[in-house]
């Protein structure tokens, strides 16, 4: 198919072809299959056992339409999930873009760990809240829990409002930036955040979907200081968290054991770290 027009009806097979085809110079097949069947299921309410089953179904030609939009922004390199638009997570509904970082599987286990605690009744502070995922987690799982999520970015603080109000989940997201904003005193139970934390000297080793999409301001941090936010963090959580209160981070493996003597600097104790599914140690918690 490759260099064709789509035809004006076409099978669903020759659609996946199609689709694999013209991504070939970016995805490896894997990929672009998975892509292929995410973009059915997306926007056809076809699955992929739908597909398996009936190979020979007729795609019309105003949802080839649609989906050749789809597939002119993916070979732009535009990643998946701001081509989708949304993802679902924890049985919440997060429409996502360009102005928040995609959840990424790590930040699932930091909420999936945190919930394994079986906190209840308790006040919750997500620094650094992004498209609302960590915030909106919690509160949706943790029973008579209050979350306040804070971010510096406009933009993402609207999607996260409007990820709130579309899955009826009540968190209170404000503007807030932690380099200025004390965080109160004795009002939260725990504190959770996944701060930015790539270094510009890994740039060159980030994908230039990465680079080119995602907001360069919820991902890097400057070299001078790659600890900057967790110490901010650590040092006003130090005063203001409850006693005994809870603190979890998401880090980068190469300085999480830094964050770990910031920590133990600050008086926090039973530090833990815990490693991520590829086995790198990236999530810990402390106690205040
Ligand atoms: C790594 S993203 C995490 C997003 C989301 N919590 C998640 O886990 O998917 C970091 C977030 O911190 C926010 N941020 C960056 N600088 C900040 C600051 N000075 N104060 C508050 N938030 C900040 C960014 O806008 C971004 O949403």
């Amino acid at each position: 198919m490759s260099g064709m027009d789509v035809e004006k009806i076409m099978r669903l097979i020759d659609f996946k072809h199609y689709v694999q085809d013209k991504l070939c110079s970016i995805y490896n097949e894997n990929e672009s299959e998975i892509i292929f069947y995410e973009l059915i299921e997306n926007f056809l309410g076809i699955t992929k056992i739908k597909y398996l089953v009936d190979k020979e179904h007729l795609i019309l030609d105003s949802e080839i339409l649609i989906l050749n939009q789809k597939i002119n922004q993916l070979e732009l390199n535009e990643p998946l999930q701001y081509v989708i638009g949304n993802k679902k997570l924890f049985g919440i509904n997060f429409k996502l873009n360009n102005s928040v970082l995609i959840p990424r599987p790590e930040t699932e286990e930091l909420c999936s760990w945190i919930l394994s605690h079986q906190l209840n009744d308790i006040k919750i502070l997500d620094i650094g809240t992004g498209s609302g995922l960590i915030a909106l987690v919690l509160k949706k799982h943790i029973n008579n829990s209050t979350v306040d999520g804070w971010d510096n970015s406009i933009k993402a603080l609207n999607l996260a409002k409007s990820n709130a109000k579309k899955n009826n989940i009540n968190v209170n997201f404000k503007l807030n930036d932690i380099f200025k904003k004390d965080i109160p005193k004795n009002k939260y139970d725990l504190i959770v955040s996944n701060p930015p934390y790539v270094s510009y000297d890994d740039y060159n080793k980030i994908h230039e979907r990465v680079k080119k999409y995602e907001p360069n301001n919820a991902i890097f941090v400057n070299d001078n200081d790659l600890l900057i936010f967790y110490k901010i963090i650590i040092k006003k959580a130090s005063i203001s968290l409850k006693k005994n209160g809870l603190i979890f981070f998401e880090c980068n493996e190469k300085n999480i054991e830094d964050v770990f003597n910031f920590l133990k600097d600050h008086k926090f104790k039973n530090i833990d770290i815990k490693k991520d599914f590829r086995n790198k140690k990236r999530m810990l918690k402390a106690e205040k």
